[in-house]
């Protein structure tokens, strides 16, 4: 049923637009703001002259080009559409400095020659997000670190829109859910719309943290689909002067397997005389 009524709109609209036919209409899905735009709209006229390009967001004329007019090209204001002319032709619009307000349903619609002024028009909707020019920031990190320590940072990420998705890691594996809090949420102060996001990092320090005497922490934050940002933070361990061992330093992890095996075989041992 859904099918057959795809078929008879395609087919009444195919009666409509006997002579200009809309090939395709390339616009980015998401941009960032402060950054720039081409939207491109290819169409077939099938024999007809051109008579107008005109492109339209959220139903405002923004643009227009008709070849056989004096001034082909003209533009017209409208918040956050800032069209460069020399950088636009037929099937091209270049739009520049995108803000918030450039978010919209942008339509390009053609039209051919008297007497049929056939026209076709195509859309789609432009998502502009505020993306922070740099990579999230780290807090509370020490220089050092001992065995047993607490390690408590905040990872940030600036206002952004939407949020940023957060992700922690020791020595580039994803950290289990227990060693975080939140994320949290806080809105900018000066755009109610963006978000500063925030994911602590809290664990205690053990000698498996350590990869060849080096702990790596590194916070990557995502604003899919055009953004994504790490930082690093790595810190050496400080071991006490009586487990410092002249070169080459054993590895921390060595020392703990022992130990659990010890604590294994202990625990065997009391089973073994409890039984007897
Ligand atoms: C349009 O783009 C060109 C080339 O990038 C640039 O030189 C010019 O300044 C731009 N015009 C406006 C009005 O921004
Ligand atoms: C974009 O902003 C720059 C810097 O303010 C300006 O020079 C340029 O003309 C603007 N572009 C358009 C198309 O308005
Ligand atoms: C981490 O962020 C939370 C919530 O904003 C705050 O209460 C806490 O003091 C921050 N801690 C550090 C180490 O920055
Ligand atoms: C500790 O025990 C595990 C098996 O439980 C074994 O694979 C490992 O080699 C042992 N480590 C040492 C240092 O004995």
């Amino acid at each position: 049923m859904y099918g057959i009524t795809i078929l008879i709109i395609l087919l009444v609209k195919q009666d409509i637009v006997r002579s200009v036919r809309l090939v395709e209409l390339r616009v980015p899905t998401h941009e960032r703001e402060g950054g720039s735009a081409l939207l491109g709209c290819q169409y077939d006229l099938e024999g007809d002259t051109l008579y107008a390009v005109k492109w339209y967001k959220d139903g405002k004329e923004f643009f227009k080009y008709a070849p056989r007019i004096q001034t082909p090209m003209k533009h017209f204001k409208l918040p956050g559409v800032h069209v460069n002319e020399s950088r636009s032709s037929t099937t091209v619009v270049a739009l520049e400095n995108l803000t918030r307000e450039s978010a919209g349903l942008y339509a390009c619609e053609v039209s051919g020659e008297a007497p049929s002024f056939m026209t076709a028009r195509s859309e789609k909707y432009i998502t502009v997000h505020l993306i922070p020019d740099t990579g999230p920031k780290l807090t509370g990190l020490k220089d050092k670190y001992f065995l047993d320590d607490l390690v408590v940072s905040n990872c940030t990420t600036a206002p952004s829109t939407p949020e940023a998705h957060l992700k922690w890691l020791i020595n580039d594996r994803p950290v289990l859910k227990r060693f975080l809090r939140g994320p949290w949420y806080r809105v900018s102060a000066d755009r109610p719309d963006a978000i500063e996001t925030t994911l602590q990092l809290r664990f205690t320090v053990t000698p498996s943290d350590f990869v060849d005497g080096a702990m790596k922490l590194t916070c990557q934050s995502t604003i899919a689909p055009l953004y994504q940002q790490e930082t690093t933070s790595t810190h050496y361990i400080d071991l006490p002067l009586s487990l410092e061992t002249p070169s080459p330093v054993s590895s921390p992890s060595t020392d703990h397997a022992i130990k659990t095996n010890w604590s294994i075989l202990t625990v065997l041992l009391s089973v073994l005389f409890l039984r007897i």
